[in-house]
């Protein structure tokens, strides 16, 4: 008879963040939110000894030396150091729907999907907490200094007030938002970008910690306005960080003149979301406006979507 080929499938949601990137990792709150875009990871047994992985067409063994899915590596290697290696290799498969480098979490995704669906091929039960910790020994290999906001969104969905010394706290989403999410096509590379804010700092410790402080009471408003509804307060925080944004360095003029485009009488608020120098954007439309304003943009950014917070954020995929 023969044997019975295991596998197990995950997949997590990217994310955008909504308030306090980048001063994040220099202590300060910020808010991120799941999209309804996300990142699938398989894992099966190669019934062979060595474990490989694939995505896009493209395929690696665990052992090369070269760069490619350096993340994926660091997080199979960490969880072999934790559980053991299996006596035969691993097989890790990898789709997704998030463009990477676009800003979108999409590395942070496919860390959490890699992370939760190994743990279970190797039958143990992942744990939020450990599946947090492994999926951000990957994103440690991409950008150096992560403050861990984007594995912990992904892994939990919905919207989370996010600290990195204290951690995720759920905001209630008691009424439906919308933001449009738009990728401006320029890939960019989040350590770049998070070692230019820091000599930035350098440069200007006290502005940039009055920034810092800015970014955490305004991460706390924002809260407020989406438990409250204040669409318009919502707007104009956006606005003002996007300022901030600019002031450290991660705006690009083509950047400036997309924000410039999206702030419309249809829109409150637009700013970069995630790391900046590219990647992507994001507005939140007045009532009743988004199909208006999504129709605006999409004209000149094909990538463009409208996104309601799902709740869902690690998944199962096939019954376990
Ligand atoms: C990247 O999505 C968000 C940054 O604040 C970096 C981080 O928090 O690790 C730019």
């Amino acid at each position: 008879m023969k044997s019975e080929i295991k596998s197990v499938t995950a997949s997590a949601p990217g994310k955008i963040i909504i308030c306090g990137e980048h001063f994040v990792v220099h202590g300060s709150y910020a808010v991120a939110a799941a999209i309804d875009r996300r990142a699938s990871v398989t894992v099966s047994s190669t019934g062979e000894k060595d474990s490989s992985i694939s995505s896009r067409g493209l395929t690696a063994s665990l052992d090369s030396k070269h760069g490619l899915f350096a993340t994926t590596k660091a997080i199979v290697t960490r969880i072999f150091a934790d559980y053991g290696k299996p006596s035969n290799g691993v097989r890790i498969y990898i789709s997704s729907d998030i463009p990477s480098g676009s800003g979108l979490g999409s590395s942070a995704a496919v860390s959490v999907a890699t992370a939760a669906a190994l743990t279970k091929f190797l039958g143990h039960q992942p744990e939020e907490s450990k599946i947090c910790e492994t999926a951000s020994c990957g994103e440690k290999e991409v950008h150096g200094n992560p403050s861990g906001i984007d594995i912990h969104a992904s892994v939990s969905g919905g919207m989370i007030l996010f600290n990195k010394n204290s951690g995720a706290k759920p905001v209630p989403l008691n009424r439906s938002i919308q933001f449009l999410v738009v990728y401006s096509g320029r890939q960019r590379k989040t350590s770049e970008l998070v070692s230019k804010v820091a000599l930035k700092k350098k440069e200007s410790p006290k502005f940039f910690e009055r920034l810092t402080e800015a970014a955490n009471f305004f991460s706390l408003e924002v809260v407020e306005s989406v438990t409250g509804g204040d669409l318009p307060y919502l707007g104009a925080i956006m606005n003002m960080m996007q300022a901030s944004l600019s002031w450290i360095g991660v705006s690009t003029s083509s950047l400036d003149a997309l924000i410039e485009a999206v702030l419309t009488e249809d829109s409150y608020g637009a700013k970069i979301t995630g790391a900046g120098g590219g990647g992507s954007v994001i507005v939140l439309p007045k009532a009743d406006r988004a199909d208006q304003l999504l129709k605006h943009v999409a004209a000149n950014y094909k990538d463009s979507f409208l996104c309601t917070i799902p709740q869902e954020g690690l998944r199962w995929e096939n019954p376990q």
